[in-house]
């Protein structure tokens, strides 16, 4: 059974005036790619997906490459120059207060109401929603304790940390059930400790059916939590695929490092179907190849024929952050 699409997003773009203009070279091959154009900022330029129910999709990007300013036209809170977002097939800026209540939104940078303590925080969102007062207080206490911040509940939040005040911020997110949970830049600049909490409670709420819309600059947390992510840069989506479909872009990245008992020629390993290039470094084989399993193999089976003992043998797979890197630059680089 297809899933819902629980956000379509087509042709969104959004535009700033610039009150500086920067120099660009102006060439054929980067002529495109303005990012100011007319004393106009694209930070989004003609951006198209669709997020399905119950997935955690990532908007993942440089600083600047308009992660924020996305997100901010998906929740309603900035409207786009051009195109269309739906939300359950609701137009966002039709059915505005219905999709709304249908969203959990943390938005980057955020503050809960400083001289309100965390439950106070939390109370107060509840009376927002209208929901009863025996509710509004259970479930504070309940997300409280689950974001482990109920020893502080009774603090202002102006005494909070940073890692308190994001958790006390998904809180305040989650007090109405949201269908839609949106994050901007969940983990970034938590310690260790709130960072870990943050992105387990993610998988679990995203477990028990919450569909998740985040973006983040960092491709750990991409590849940790979202089942796609889109990259974005300069206002664009410049490729959209499962984290290991984006891993699996970069292929100068799987390589396999062999320390041998004896020198053996690197022609003839070169010459091996499945192998693309070998260097010789610290006695030590650093062989590049197109595919993993067939490579192993093959080497195998060669030094065996040699008759050459392997005395350690590693094998690396792409990493997310190499494809992040490598398509970013085939698209003319970060700003
Ligand atoms: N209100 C605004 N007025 C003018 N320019 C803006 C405005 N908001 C964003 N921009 C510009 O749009 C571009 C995209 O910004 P945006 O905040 O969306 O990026 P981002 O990907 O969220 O970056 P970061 O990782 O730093 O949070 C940037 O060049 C930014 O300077
Ligand atoms: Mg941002």
């Amino acid at each position: 059974m297809n899933k819902l699409d629980a956000i379509i997003v087509e042709n969104l773009s959004k535009s700033f005036k610039s009150s500086k203009r920067k120099k660009f070279k102006n060439n054929s091959e980067n002529k495109n790619n303005f990012k100011i154009k007319n004393n106009l900022i694209k930070a989004a330029n003609d951006i198209s997906f669709k997020v399905k129910e119950g997935e955690i999709f990532g908007l993942l990007g440089p600083n600047g490459a308009g992660k924020t300013t996305t997100i901010r036209m998906m929740t309603g809170v900035l409207q786009p120059t051009l195109g269309n977002i739906s939300i359950y097939g609701y137009d966002l800026w039709k059915y505005s207060i219905s999709c709304k209540q249908i969203m959990g939104n943390v938005p980057e940078m955020a503050d809960a109401y400083l001289d309100l303590t965390g439950f106070q925080n939390l109370i107060y969102i509840g009376e927002i929603y209208n929901i009863s007062k025996k509710e509004r207080t259970r479930k504070a206490n309940y997300l409280l304790k689950k974001f482990e911040l109920y020893e502080k509940k009774d603090i202002k939040t102006k005494k909070y940390s940073k890692g308190m005040n994001q958790r006390l911020l998904l809180c305040m997110a989650l007090m109405n059930n949201p269908k839609i949970l949106f994050l901007d830049e969940p983990t970034s600049g938590l310690d260790v400790q709130s960072a870990r909490i943050i992105k387990e409670l993610i998988k679990d709420y995203n477990k028990q059916g919450m569909t998740i819309f985040l973006t983040t600059h960092d491709m750990e947390v991409a590849n940790e939590l979202c089942n796609r992510i889109a990259i974005i840069n300069q206002g664009k989506i410049i490729n959209l695929d499962t984290p290991e479909n984006l891993r699996n872009l970069t292929q100068k990245f799987q390589a396999i490092d062999c320390y041998l008992e004896e020198i053996v020629d690197i022609k003839e390993i070169t010459s091996l179907k499945a192998i693309k290039d070998v260097e010789f470094i610290n006695n030590r084989y650093h062989i590049i190849v197109d595919d993993v399993n067939d490579a192993i193999y093959e080497l195998i089976a060669y030094f065996k024929s040699k008759n050459v003992k392997l005395k350690q043998f590693n094998t690396y797979q792409p990493k997310l952050e190499d494809a992040f890197l490598e398509i970013i630059s085939e698209e003319g680089g970060l700003y």
